[in-house]
Protein backbone atom coordinates (compact mmCIF):
# COMPACT_ATOMS: atom_id res chain seq x y z
CA UNK A 1 0.00 0.00 0.00
CA UNK A 2 1.16 3.32 -1.22
CA UNK A 3 -0.59 6.62 -0.41
CA UNK A 4 -1.52 8.56 -3.67
CA UNK A 5 -1.96 12.34 -4.25
CA UNK A 6 -6.02 12.70 -5.69
CA UNK A 7 -6.16 16.69 -5.70
CA UNK A 8 -6.40 19.62 -3.18
CA UNK A 9 -8.54 19.69 -0.86
CA UNK A 10 -10.18 22.63 -2.04
CA UNK A 11 -10.45 21.46 -5.75
CA UNK A 12 -13.11 18.91 -3.91
CA UNK A 13 -15.54 20.90 -2.56
CA UNK A 14 -17.86 19.52 -0.10
CA UNK A 15 -20.47 16.98 -2.38
CA UNK A 16 -18.48 16.70 -4.84
CA UNK A 17 -16.32 13.60 -6.46
CA UNK A 18 -13.17 13.36 -7.79
CA UNK A 19 -12.17 10.48 -9.93
CA UNK A 20 -8.91 8.89 -10.74
CA UNK A 21 -7.16 6.19 -12.37
CA UNK A 22 -4.68 4.07 -10.96
CA UNK A 23 -3.71 1.85 -13.47
CA UNK A 24 -6.45 0.23 -14.85
CA UNK A 25 -8.39 0.71 -11.40
CA UNK A 26 -10.78 3.91 -10.97
CA UNK A 27 -11.77 4.95 -7.53
CA UNK A 28 -13.88 8.08 -6.94
CA UNK A 29 -13.04 10.11 -3.25
CA UNK A 30 -16.02 12.00 -2.09
CA UNK A 31 -15.96 14.25 0.00
CA UNK A 32 -19.24 15.02 2.42
CA UNK A 33 -18.61 17.35 4.86
CA UNK A 34 -15.11 17.35 6.13
CA UNK A 35 -14.82 13.72 5.40
CA UNK A 36 -13.44 12.24 2.87
CA UNK A 37 -14.36 8.81 1.54
CA UNK A 38 -12.58 6.62 -1.71
CA UNK A 39 -14.07 3.74 -3.57
CA UNK A 40 -13.45 1.59 -6.10
CA UNK A 41 -15.98 3.18 -8.94
CA UNK A 42 -16.97 -0.06 -10.02
CA UNK A 43 -20.68 -1.00 -9.10
CA UNK A 44 -20.72 -5.12 -7.77
CA UNK A 45 -23.97 -5.71 -9.22
CA UNK A 46 -23.34 -4.91 -12.87
CA UNK A 47 -19.99 -3.05 -12.75
CA UNK A 48 -21.47 0.43 -13.33
CA UNK A 49 -19.55 3.60 -12.14
CA UNK A 50 -21.62 4.07 -8.44
CA UNK A 51 -19.77 6.68 -7.49
CA UNK A 52 -20.58 8.85 -9.86
CA UNK A 53 -24.13 8.24 -8.77
CA UNK A 54 -25.79 10.86 -7.08
CA UNK A 55 -26.31 11.13 -3.01
CA UNK A 56 -28.50 10.94 -1.27
CA UNK A 57 -29.87 10.87 2.45
CA UNK A 58 -31.76 7.95 4.02
CA UNK A 59 -35.62 7.96 3.86
CA UNK A 60 -36.96 6.95 7.06
CA UNK A 61 -40.89 6.37 7.33
CA UNK A 62 -42.06 8.51 10.59
CA UNK A 63 -44.26 6.11 12.66
CA UNK A 64 -46.06 8.05 15.84
CA UNK A 65 -48.01 5.39 17.73
CA UNK A 66 -49.12 2.84 14.77
CA UNK A 67 -50.10 5.55 12.36
CA UNK A 68 -47.22 6.46 9.38
CA UNK A 69 -47.42 10.17 9.28
CA UNK A 70 -45.03 10.37 6.36
CA UNK A 71 -41.24 9.85 5.86
CA UNK A 72 -37.90 12.49 6.58
CA UNK A 73 -34.27 12.74 5.11
CA UNK A 74 -31.51 11.60 7.66
CA UNK A 75 -28.51 13.46 6.66
CA UNK A 76 -26.55 11.35 9.00
CA UNK A 77 -27.19 8.33 6.85
CA UNK A 78 -25.79 9.65 3.48
CA UNK A 79 -26.03 7.03 0.10
CA UNK A 80 -24.15 6.35 -3.00
CA UNK A 81 -26.86 5.82 -5.51
CA UNK A 82 -25.07 4.07 -8.46
CA UNK A 83 -26.21 5.56 -11.95
CA UNK A 84 -27.19 2.64 -13.66
CA UNK A 85 -29.42 0.62 -11.85
CA UNK A 86 -30.09 2.63 -8.45
CA UNK A 87 -28.46 0.31 -6.19
CA UNK A 88 -27.85 2.42 -3.14
CA UNK A 89 -24.59 1.98 -0.70
CA UNK A 90 -24.11 3.67 2.72
CA UNK A 91 -21.49 6.09 1.66
CA UNK A 92 -19.93 5.72 4.96
CA UNK A 93 -18.75 2.38 4.39
CA UNK A 94 -19.56 1.18 1.08
CA UNK A 95 -22.20 -1.41 1.73
CA UNK A 96 -25.39 -2.07 0.31
CA UNK A 97 -28.21 -0.57 2.45
CA UNK A 98 -30.20 -4.05 2.21
CA UNK A 99 -28.01 -6.76 1.58
CA UNK A 100 -24.68 -5.94 2.88
CA UNK A 101 -22.68 -8.65 1.05
CA UNK A 102 -22.70 -6.40 -1.75
CA UNK A 103 -19.59 -4.01 -1.16
CA UNK A 104 -18.02 -0.82 -2.89
CA UNK A 105 -13.99 -1.52 -2.61
CA UNK A 106 -13.26 0.75 0.01
CA UNK A 107 -9.53 2.79 0.49
CA UNK A 108 -8.56 5.00 2.99
CA UNK A 109 -8.54 8.81 2.33
CA UNK A 110 -6.81 11.26 4.07
CA UNK A 111 -7.11 14.92 3.94
CA UNK A 112 -3.63 16.87 5.38
CA UNK A 113 -1.34 20.05 4.64
CA UNK A 114 -3.86 20.65 2.09
CA UNK A 115 -4.01 17.67 -0.31
CA UNK A 116 -6.30 14.61 -0.35
CA UNK A 117 -4.42 11.48 -0.69
CA UNK A 118 -5.42 7.36 -1.26
CA UNK A 119 -4.28 4.75 0.00
CA UNK A 120 -3.72 1.92 -2.74
S1 LIG B 1 -24.57 -1.60 -12.12
FE1 LIG B 1 -24.89 -0.49 -10.31
S2 LIG B 1 -26.96 -0.78 -9.86
FE2 LIG B 1 -26.61 -2.01 -11.60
Amino acid sequence: MAEHFVCKSDELPDGQVRIMTHGSLEIGVIRHGDAYYAYRNLCPHQGGPACEGIRLPQVEDRIVGDLFVGQCFDENDMHIVCPWHGYEFHLSTGEHVIDSRLKLRKFDVVAREGGVYVDI
